[in-house]
């Protein structure tokens, strides 16, 4: 980038090298590095050497990075963000999300509070300029800092990283072949898992979106080969469990240009201290709680080895969602009362007439629709479940639905 911004002042990496004494190495090092990580001398030599202020220099620096991609930020990893199992995932649905959107908001921020595997957030990336990326799990958290941060990272640490750990094929006994070696994964496959997390861990030479890389893959190469029905509140009962794992990176998305900030916090929290345009509610509606679900990859991220429990060898609980519980609607419309936005989009699915009790939603569409109708004038959208899974028919009259709010407007169709 530093390269191109001189170039597009008439200079060269040389010629400025030459007025100014810095090594043409260094220089070239700068390209590596967004322009908002450089030192403060090398604006400072940039203002004196182009006769402009350093405020000025950045916001030019600013709309050019809006188109330039870091070759830093490419890496040809196997997985992509969707790649992973995950229960109320959107990407089926998000083509029609997407469309509903776009006609019926405007703005430059999105907020993605309940993100999940962040499905959305990448989807939306093309129509604004800053996003707020939100989940209380951490290992949600990690994947959106592999996935999304604009901070650069090391292509080659990562790769060496990755050739290391593909040879690995069996370790030493450690706290995560202890825990769940013939159970989730092959006795050993969990002591290469264990290893990993381990190394990982003790690097401390590793920056933050490098370690963020690194655990994020291992969570997708985890999951990939996981011996579960998608989520980890059981395993199948199988006797002999195949060495199947593999480490494969991610496949970072290029946020080049755009303001991405992460957080890890409780919704309903979060909503007090910040705004966006758009804001994209997708929480829980039933009492399955998604940290005691994704427990074994949470453990894997944390890494802080607590004792076990149960069958299923559960961490002690944390992040218990109250959306999962009988408090939900008032949750929600607390949650709705404090958000500061000028649009706010929720998805919601009818699953609430279900036989099964822990599928039985806690929120009802009248509830929703009521929260919502005390900020603004809510449109809906609904679409057959049919419609995004061709084939499987079971729920006949399973709906998913759109509700798209204008807040502060009243007595609007
Ligand atoms: C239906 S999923 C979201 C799916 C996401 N839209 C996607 O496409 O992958 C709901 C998410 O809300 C998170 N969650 C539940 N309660 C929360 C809370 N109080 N604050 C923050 N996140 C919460 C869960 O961890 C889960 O990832």
């Amino acid at each position: 980038m530093f390269e191109d911004y001189l170039r597009m002042k008439g200079l060269s990496i040389v010629s400025f090298s030459k007025q100014t004494g810095i090594p043409i190495s260094t220089l070239r090092n700068l390209n590596k590095i967004r322009y908002d990580k450089w030192k403060i001398r090398y604006l400072e030599v940039l203002s004196n050497v182009l006769n402009k202020n350093i405020q000025e220099i950045i916001e030019e620096l600013k709309n050019m990075g809006k188109n330039v991609v870091f070759a830093d930020s490419v890496l040809d990893g196997k997985y992509d963000i969707e790649n992973r199992r995950y229960i109320g995932s959107k990407n089926k649905l998000i083509a029609w999300i997407k469309s509903l959107i776009i006609e019926e908001t405007e703005g430059t921020s999105f907020l993605d509070l309940f993100a999940g595997t962040g499905v959305v957030s990448k989807n939306m990336l093309d129509l604004y300029n800053s996003f707020i990326i939100n989940d209380f799990l951490y290992s949600n958290e990690v994947i959106y800092k592999a996935f999304f941060s604009t901070e650069p990272f090391n292509k080659d640490i990562i790769k060496i990283k990755e050739q290391k750990y593909q040879k690995l094929t069996v370790c030493n006994e450690n706290y995560f072949s202890k825990n769940y070696g013939g159970k989730f994964f092959s006795n050993n496959d969990a002591t290469v898992i264990g290893e990993i997390r381990e190394d990982i861990e003790k690097d401390k030479s590793l920056s933050d979106r490098e370690k963020s890389i690194l655990l994020a893959s291992l969570v997708y190469s985890c999951d990939k080969v996981a011996n579960t029905v998608g989520h980890y509140d059981a395993y199948r009962k199988k006797i002999q469990i195949e060495d199947r794992f593999k480490f494969e990176l991610i496949k970072p998305i290029d946020t080049t240009g755009k303001d991405i900030f992460i957080h890890r916090v409780d919704a309903n929290e979060l909503v007090k201290k910040i705004k966006a345009d758009v804001v994209f509610i997708d929480p829980p509606y039933n009492s399955r709680q998604y940290s005691r679900f994704y427990h074994l990859l949470e453990n894997l991220v944390k890494w802080t080895k607590p004792e076990l429990e149960g069958v299923a060898m559960k961490p002690p609980v944390e992040n218990m969602s109250e959306y999962s519980k009988t408090k939900a609607p008032e949750k929600f419309d607390e949650l709705i009362q404090n958000i500061d936005a000028k649009y706010i989009v929720v998805t919601y699915n009818n699953t609430y007439a279900s036989k099964s009790n822990s599928s039985k939603n806690k929120i009802t569409h009248d509830q929703i629709i009521n929260s919502l109708s005390k900020v603004g004038s809510t449109r809906q959208f609904e679409q057959d479940y049919q419609f995004f899974n061709a084939g499987k028919t079971d729920l006949k009259d399973h709906k998913e639905f759109v509700f798209i709010t204008k807040v502060g407007i009243f007595n609007e169709k």
